[in-house]
């Protein structure tokens, strides 16, 4: 099984937040701390900005031949459990497509975008699904 890059915003900031650390980072904090719930082969990534800067926190799931998938409106305090849920789920899929029935509520509701595998055998099979 391939791992999985979670890339964390460790930038996105909370309108009016006026903490010292940012809700990005705090997530990606948090996100390390319960990392070990799972046995999936997860591998947490801070980066500086996915460009949904408005749609806090962000993250995004990736992972070589399978769809990539940027989510948004992740509560830095109480995301963490379902981002480890929903990139566990990611890692068993052969193309990163996680059946929309088990997805978990917050990553219907936060999905921003999809882009396919570089590997062209998967870019156009399973139709429209988001
Ligand atoms: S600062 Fe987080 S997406 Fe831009």
């Amino acid at each position: 099984m391939v791992s999985t890059k979670v890339y964390v915003c460790i930038t996105c900031k909370v309108a009016g937040e006026d903490a010292e650390e940012r809700a990005g980072a705090r997530l990606f904090r948090m996100l390390n701390e319960q990392n070990t719930l799972s046995d999936a082969p997860i591998e947490l990534v801070p980066v500086e900005c996915l460009s949904v800067c408005k749609r806090p926190c962000t993250v995004s799931f990736a992972a070589p031949g399978k769809w990539t998938y940027v989510y948004g409106d992740l509560p830095a305090e109480t995301a963490a459990e379902t981002i480890l849920e929903g990139a566990a789920l990611y890692s068993k899929t052969s193309d990163g497509l996680i059946p929309w029935k088990q997805r978990p509520d917050a990553l219907k509701k936060g999905v921003v975008s999809r882009v396919p595998p570089l590997n062209p055998a998967h870019s156009t099979e399973n139709g429209p699904s988001i």
